[in-house]
């Protein structure tokens, strides 16, 4: 409010205090409590608000953004940031609303002395590095000091862009510049490199995050979903086996339930890779798995705000369509928490809270850019992609859900899986990575190795 650009045209404060009420803050008035903004926003033609309630839950503040939405007012949040300490704080903090604010989010409790337990002073590995998942990963894992962290990606350039914002973050004091950052451009695919790699840097922790993702690209290449998804991770699998690494951290998706595409089945291999790992090895392998997190690369979040960008339309394949959302940072952090849980063999999945319908998603996207949906930007329904589902589930009917520490974090039933017969199946998923092979075949080795999949036809 010091700020010389808006001093002028300050009218007041709202605050859900009613004592405060009538008293003035730097000269400007309490006009009254938050419950009556929408008096207040008609009476004095308000064209900005601030909402600076960093310790009020998020459901609070979705609820004042709706209820703000009804009129055509900016809309500026203080982020929830427990390191406010200076106006300047205050001034860097404050920024446009976003789809997770009107969405409403779960608070997040961690046990944060149990990750820095896991990871302090170890050297940890993050595959997938310049990804999404992955990127997020690391900027976490620094905030618990690991000795040295190697991150390796086949993205030159996401990964170099990782380097500069982490090097800037050492250089500002923001991480400790004692810990070793290391870069590799090197694909999980190539045994020998993450044989190399796992010698040179030995790690400790392994985050798995490296994957090809698009549902509708791996229908066409099948073979290449198998080739990296399920051999990339074997690869690593076995590396962390050789050099005795500690725990392994494969990131899952609520793709591999039931899979009805290519990229869901490798997912739910996988799956399967870890589970069989339980009692066998000295490492503890674990599967994290959880929905769609917002903004994530190639999502509708991005691909909503360039069609709106462009003036529209904004596609949605289905009305009906609905999809879990949490954000990166919440979804990652809930896998640090989940891997100081895990014995071995564990799959754990994520509570992603209530599905979020698409179509509403567009609607109120539409509406946060300043736009009246259908009247200045259209929403056209193009028709399920193949391999796509109208809902995701996160658990298979007999996996059934136990409660862990943390109330967002639970673990599926083991399932009994044979390591000889995923070993087998192994040899019989080598045939896909014949030249010779159709795709058609392909597909029916995914189906003779997870038998959950079935592909639409
Ligand atoms: N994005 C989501 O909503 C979401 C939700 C749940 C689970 N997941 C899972 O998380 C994982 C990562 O997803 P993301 O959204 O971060 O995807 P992303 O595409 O942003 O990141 C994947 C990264 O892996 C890298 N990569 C791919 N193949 C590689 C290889 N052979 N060697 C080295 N690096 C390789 C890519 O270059 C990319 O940087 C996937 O397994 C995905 O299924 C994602």
């Amino acid at each position: 409010m010091n700020n010389p650009s808006y001093q002028n045209n300050v009218i007041g404060f709202l605050d859900d205090a009613t004592d405060k009420v009538s008293k003035r803050i730097g000269g400007f008035p309490i006009l009254g409590t938050i419950s009556q903004m929408k008096h207040y926003i008609e009476y004095y033609r308000i064209e900005s608000l601030f909402i600076a309630m960093p310790s009020a839950t998020s459901e609070r503040v979705s609820q004042i953004i709706k209820d703000s939405h009804e009129y055509n007012i900016e809309v500026k949040i203080l982020n929830q940031s427990e390191d406010l300490l200076s106006e300047y704080d205050v001034k860097k903090n404050i920024r446009p609303i976003t789809i997770a604010d009107i969405l409403g989010r779960t608070e997040i409790h961690l046990d944060n002395d149990e990750i820095k337990r896991l990871v302090q002073g170890e050297s940890v590995l993050v595959t997938g590095a310049a990804g999404s998942i992955g990127s997020e990963l690391c900027r976490q894992i620094l905030k618990y000091n690991p000795k040295r962290l190697v991150m390796i990606d086949i993205n030159e350039n996401g990964l170099y862009q990782l380097q500069n914002e982490l090097g800037f973050d050492q250089k500002s004091g923001k991480i400790d510049s004692s810990i070793e950052l290391v870069c590799l451009i090197l694909s999980i695919c190539d045994k020998h490199e993450i044989n190399k790699a796992f010698r040179e840097f030995k790690p400790v922790i392994i985050f798995h995050a490296a994957a090809h993702k698009h549902v509708p690209f791996m229908e066409d290449t099948p073979a290449e979903a198998i080739k990296n998804n399920i051999f990339g991770t074997n690869n690593l699998i076995k590396s962390a086996k050789e050099f005795k690494v500690k725990t392994f951290v494969s990131i899952s998706t609520d793709k591999a339930v039931n899979p009805t595409n290519v990229m869901g089945a490798t997912k739910r291999f996988i799956e399967k890779m870890i589970q069989s790992m339980t009692g066998h090895s000295e490492t503890k392998f674990v599967a994290v798995r959880f929905g769609n997190v917002l903004g994530s690369n190639g999502s509708v979040v991005p691909l909503f705000t360039r069609q709106i960008e462009n003036g529209g339309p904004v596609t949605v394949t289905h009305r009906d369509m609905v999809r879990y959302f949490m954000t990166i940072p919440e979804a990652v952090s809930l896998v640090l928490q989940a891997a100081t849980f895990g014995h071995g063999g564990e799959l754990f999945v994520l509570d992603m809270g209530e599905p979020v319908k698409i179509y509403d998603l567009a609607t109120k996207m539409i509406r946060l850019a300043g736009f009246e949906p259908q009247r200045d930007i259209k929403i056209e329904i193009t028709g399920l992609r193949p391999g796509e589902k109208l809902f995701e589930e996160l658990l298979m009917s007999e996996e059934g859900l136990r409660p862990t520490d943390n109330e967002l974090i639970f673990v599926a039933k083991p399932l009994d899986v044979d390591e000889a017969e995923v070993q087998s199946d192994l040899e019989l998923l080598k045939k896909s990575l014949d030249k010779e092979t159709t795709r058609s075949e392909v597909i029916e080795l995914l189906k003779q190795v997870v038998d959950t999949y079935q592909p639409e036809e």
